[in-house]
């Protein structure tokens, strides 16, 4: 095993190695976090679908566990790099831990199937000798027919699975007594026409008193989007006003949820991009793909969603630095004795006269020519993440609407080795992205332009959770 560590994170999930896109199958079960990951364990680079598997105890320290599911019978294993075992999601059945994925094959075109794979001890997974459970989508000539969500509603499982036709991105719904034999129930939701022509990896799930969709929709510009709804088991049908987006970073795909003994609702996602940057490097790394930081999802009274790193996170922070009343007027200023590839930053931010913008030059190296640039617009309320001298070639700028209240914002920011997300004013607003700078580059400085702003801020560096 040889992989380049230069980017590895340090509290991150990531592959042993090789290579991983979507979280699969998240799950609490009995007692441990449970996160299975599409992965191709022979070459850094996306093949013939596995699911890797790991757990955790506290969502950030996991074990590596032996790959859960590899490609073995006709609906899942061929000649093509394409077929494999692709994502999915798992539940607790009595005491059995099972998955559901999409068998995918590629005769003269793309056959996608639903099937079931079922484990006694929670590490070695049987394929169901009668998969696939569901043979064929509903309606001929979609646009895909996979990534299967199931979840149980009083005393039946319900499965969802990503679909689109005709430009029209959609989820089919199904249910069932035993996760064997699944009725179709109809289309519980589909597109506008605007909100892209396949849905991948969708995920349905109760919270508070409503019923909250999220899709990662594809060949449109937003990369995710939830709803906020109501759902009719009865009538088979999600309802909802309209759609927003989740997180506004370039990285930040694939997200699925799971509900734990704490009755959170937690979501991780893939924190990278199809067709970003760092998977061209990837063969030469020897390795690619790391997960968002563990994320709980709570409704918001204005009817948001609000996205805040689960409190585990705590117990990751190591040396306290603080750093009081930094007033500054239209000038910049380098946060000495702090000098970190990995830490936390919480600042409030106190707006003042005249000021329009106000922010952090972070993973900043000496001569200035290396950075993440995180702006807070003022006049415009616009929050921003410029990754353009981020290092490595990495090319692009976040942006979310952000208001102020009362002339305060507070940041959360979340520094790795090759990442940085954003949580804004408790998590109304995240900004998720990779970025490559230089190990040297670790510098912190704040700035003001136009006025004045008072920046109050802890910072925590973070040790590797890792082993290697
Ligand atoms: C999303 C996705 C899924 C599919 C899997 C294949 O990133 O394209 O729709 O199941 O990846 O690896």
């Amino acid at each position: 095993k040889s992989i380049n560590t230069k980017y590895r994170l340090n509290y991150h999930f990531m592959p042993p190695v090789h290579w991983m896109n979507d979280p699969n199958g998240l799950i609490f079960y009995k007692g441990e976090y449970h996160l299975f990951y599409q992965h191709y364990p022979y070459a850094p680079k996306w093949g013939p679908m596995h699911w890797g598997h790991a757990k955790s105890k506290d969502l950030f320290h996991w074990e590596h566990l032996p790959v859960a599911l590899a490609p073995s019978e006709w609906y899942d294993k061929g000649e093509l790099e394409s077929h494999g075992c692709w994502s999915g999601s798992a539940v607790d059945d009595d005491g059995v831990l099972t998955l559901i994925y999409t068998g995918h094959v590629e005769e003269n075109h793309p056959q996608e199937t639903q099937c079931v794979a079922r484990s006694k001890d929670g590490i070695h997974f049987e394929k169901y000798e009668n998969n696939p459970v569901i043979k064929a989508a509903p309606e001929e000539n979609c646009f895909g027919f996979r990534d299967p969500k199931v979840w149980k509603h009083e005393d039946k499982w319900y499965m969802i699975v990503g679909s689109g036709k005709d430009e029209i991105g959609k989820i089919h719904l199904y249910q069932s007594k035993d996760l064997n034999t699944w009725d179709y129930m109809g289309v519980a939701v589909e597109s506008d026409g605007t909100m892209g022509n396949m849905w991948e990896c969708p995920d349905l799930f109760p919270l508070q008193d409503k019923h909250v969709l999220v899709i990662s929709p594809m060949n449109i510009k937003e990369r995710n989007l939830y709803a906020i709804g109501d759902m009719d088991y009865d009538a088979g049908k999600f309802t909802f006003d309209h759609f927003q987006v989740l997180d506004f970073g370039s990285d930040f795909y694939a997200s699925q949820t799971l509900l734990d003994d704490k009755n959170r609702r937690i979501l991780i996602a893939w924190m990278e991009i199809w067709g970003s940057k760092s998977i061209e490097e990837a063969k030469d790394y020897g390795w690619l793909g790391a997960m968002t930081i563990p994320r709980e999802l709570i409704v918001a009274e204005n009817g948001t969603l609000l996205m805040r790193p689960v409190e585990e996170h705590k117990q990751l922070r190591n040396r306290h630095f603080s750093f009081k009343n930094i007033t500054l007027e239209n000038e910049t200023t380098i946060i000495d004795k702090f000098s970190e590839v990995s830490y936390e930053l919480n600042a409030l931010i106190e707006i003042n006269e005249n000021v329009q913008e106000v922010g952090f030059s972070l993973r900043c190296s000496e001569d200035d020519t290396e950075k993440t640039v995180v702006t807070y617009k003022v006049v415009e309320g616009l929050l921003e993440v410029n990754k353009n001298l981020s290092g490595n070639g990495v090319q692009g700028i976040s942006v979310a609407q952000l208001n102020h209240k009362d002339g305060r914002i507070h940041l959360q920011i979340f520094v790795d080795v090759s990442s940085i997300e954003v949580f804004a004013n408790q998590g109304e607003k995240v900004i998720t992205n990779r970025i490559y700078p230089s190990e040297t580059s670790k510098q912190v400085k704040v700035f003001t332009r136009g006025g004045k702003a008072t920046i109050n801020m802890d910072v925590w560096t973070i040790d590797s959770v890792w082993d290697e």
